[in-house]
């Protein structure tokens, strides 16, 4: 008989507190972790050479552009730091920009210059091109507008996207990533590439890409504010409703059909609902942006002190990996991969 002294209070078979009580444990059966090469960092570009200096982002504080002179060494960087690849994004001359945003298929444009730079610099990474006209248009818009200006011309914009994923796999992205929200587009890209030798090149497809309020600070880093502040169009009519859920599988299903290789939820933590539904039904691997506005507030509150920057970083990304995504799409990723690579 134990003595009456050492028998529990309770009669429990189940105390799952057991596998809580030391770091050691708790590390043994967690079931999400974070690894440098499931990370994609975004960088914003601009002109210039090595001696440039680099601009700082008042609304995404740590996060720079770069000029191009100095991308080779920062790609060399992020490549030791084993993560899972970049999105390059320019900030384009407004001088360069017009309505039709030609300067899309510039094939001498500061991102093909840019990335022709860090594939020779770093070959090991991997790059992924964001396709979609907004850094390019006077408007602002992802697309072409129609000749009446009252709407963004679906299928015009599509045939130019298809060209630009052309001009982009030639110049040595790995992978194009169209976030425009057009129909049809990852079909067209696929064609497009096929046809011209690029059967190599991915396709990571924002399927699911909200009219969300958390895009300023980015739209701050490449200046395409204005279709936000001023146009007459808004972005509601490509983007999704942040009211929908059932519509995101719909976008998922039709672009994995379309030939799609990842597909993409954005922003990501308030959109954990769609990520556990896309890896519910599809085989692709899943990635989630978690996008400028949410970097940015959780940036905020750790400045007035009001949260742990470090735990309040971990915790969001843990949350997206738990929800379901393979890959993740932040602002994070190097100074996170620095930290625990
Ligand atoms: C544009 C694009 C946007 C982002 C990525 N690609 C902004 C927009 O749709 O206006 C936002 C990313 C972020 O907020 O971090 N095609």
């Amino acid at each position: 008989m134990p003595s009456p002294a050492k028998s529990p209070r309770l009669d429990l078979l189940q105390r799952p507190r057991r596998l809580r009580r030391t770091a050691s444990i708790r590390a043994l059966v967690r079931e999400t972790r974070l690894c440098p090469a499931q990370l994609i960092q975004p960088v914003f570009v601009i002109e210039g050479g090595a001696k440039a200096k680099a601009e700082a982002i008042a609304s995404l504080p740590g996060i720079e552009r770069v000029p191009l002179g100095r991308l080779g060494a920062l790609c060399k960087e992020l490549a030791a730091l084993g993560l899972g690849g970049i999105a390059l994004f320019p900030k384009v001359d407004p001088a360069r920009k017009d309505a039709e945003g030609r300067e899309a298929l510039n094939p001498d444009s500061l991102v093909l210059r840019a990335v022709r730079e860090a594939k020779a610099a770093a070959p090991q990474l991997n790059l992924f091109a964001d396709i979609a006209l907004d850094p390019y248009t006077t408007h602002g818009h992802d697309g072409v507008l129609t000749a009446k200006g009252d709407d963004v011309d679906n299928d015009r914009t599509v045939e130019i996207l298809a060209e630009m994923a052309v001009l982009h796999a030639d110049a040595g992205f790995d992978f194009v990533a169209p976030s425009d929200m057009m129909d049809g587009r990852v079909g067209a890209l696929r064609r497009a590439l096929d046809h011209t030798g690029h059967t190599g090149t991915g396709i990571l497809s924002y399927c699911a890409k909200y009219a969300s309020a958390y895009y300023g600070p980015f739209r701050d880093a490449v200046g395409s504010q204005r279709a936000a502040k001023t146009g007459p169009i808004s972005k509601a009519t490509y983007q999704m409703d942040p009211a929908n859920r059932r519509e995101a599988l719909r976008e998922a299903l039709l672009d994995e059909a379309e030939g799609a290789d990842i597909l993409m939820v954005k922003p990501a933590l308030l959109y954990l609902d769609v990520i556990a539904d896309l890896r519910a039904h599809t085989t692709l691997p899943v990635a989630a942006y978690q996008v400028s506005g949410e970097f940015a507030q959780i940036y905020a509150a750790a400045e007035r002190g009001w949260l742990d920057l470090k735990k309040g970083r971990d915790e969001a990304l843990l949350a997206i990996r738990r929800a379901g995504a393979d890959i993740i799409l932040t602002y994070f990723a190097a100074s996170w991969a620095r930290e625990n690579g």
